[in-house]
């Protein structure tokens, strides 16, 4: 089983987009997955099409199982028109008492205690998380094997990457302490490119001279990713001809080969 987990502290910037795409993606490439909505807001709960709930509150708060905060999502919400489907995607929702897991949980193992009751029967957990930091984020870390740092090509993006990998720095020296070993970087995604403009050209060079080889291809900024989110479907269901799609898709294998189930 591999968690990953999806971080930047500016708002807006991909995150659930990402993360929802990445989770029912690898579902249709045949995993099992469990997509965790760590946001109060809710975005990645209302995404897969179900009401917000305090579903993570109810597992880590209330020690529910996994059973009563689990989602089985329908495959035709998510699988690419005519083509078979042999993975699963559950999601665990969130609401906005996900505030106040922070403060319920006794020690910072309670998500990595929790999630590893998965194993063996969960390929990938993703962790959707809220762009303003928490020790709930304090605890996921101690529980994620790998990042993904979605980025726009703007300044204040980049701030929140900055202030994102101190705090995973500082979250790397606790895991340290506990012999937990390192966390992988998977990636940085810059989001919502524009090719047309100086600033994101420019930005996404700068990103490359800091980053090298880390930074994935840009995913563009097109309408069909707001309609799809409308629509409370990925654009690889509801437009699968679409460069979108194939983007999105060309996203996931990146994630399958980086990650021990290519
Ligand atoms: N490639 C893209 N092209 C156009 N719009 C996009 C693209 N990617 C994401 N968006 C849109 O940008 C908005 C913000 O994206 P998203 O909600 O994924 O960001 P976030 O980082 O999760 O935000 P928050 O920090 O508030 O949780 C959404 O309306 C989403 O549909
Ligand atoms: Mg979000």
């Amino acid at each position: 089983m591999k968690v990953i987990t999806f971080l930047n502290e500016k708002g807006g910037v991909g995150k659930t987009t990402l993360a929802t795409h990445i989770a029912a993606g690898l579902a249709v490439r045949g995993h099992r997955v469990v997509l965790v909505d760590a946001d109060p807001q809710g975005h990645a709960t209302v995404m897969n099409g179900l009401p917000k709930e305090p579903g993570l509150y109810d597992l880590l708060v209330r020690d529910l199982p996994f059973k009563d905060v689990m989602h089985f999502i329908p495959p035709e919400q998510y699988q690419i028109p005519g083509q078979p489907m042999t993975g699963r995607l559950f999601v665990i929702a969130s609401n906005i008492e996900t505030r106040n897991i922070a403060n319920s949980i006794s020690d910072a193992f309670s998500v990595s205690d929790r999630f590893s009751e998965l194993k063996g029967a969960i390929d990938y957990v993703i962790f959707d998380t809220s762009p303003t930091p928490s020790l709930l984020h304090g605890s996921i870390y101690l529980a994620t094997d790998a990042i993904i740092y979605p980025t726009k090509c703007e300044y204040l993006s980049f701030d929140g990457l900055v202030e994102s990998i101190k705090h995973r720095q500082a979250a790397q020296a606790h895991r340290d302490k506990w012999n937990l070993g390192d966390i992988q970087v998977l990636g940085i995604v810059p989001t919502m490119y524009r090719h047309q403009t100086v600033e994101h050209s420019e930005n996404l060079k700068e990103l490359k001279r800091q980053f090298g080889d880390l930074v994935w291809p840009p995913v563009i900024q097109r309408t069909i990713w707001t309609e799809a989110a409308t629509m409370r479907q990925p654009v690889f269901a509801l437009a699968p001809e679409t460069k979108a799609a194939k983007e999105a898709l060309s996203l996931v294998d990146r994630v399958r080969k980086a990650t021990v189930y290519a």
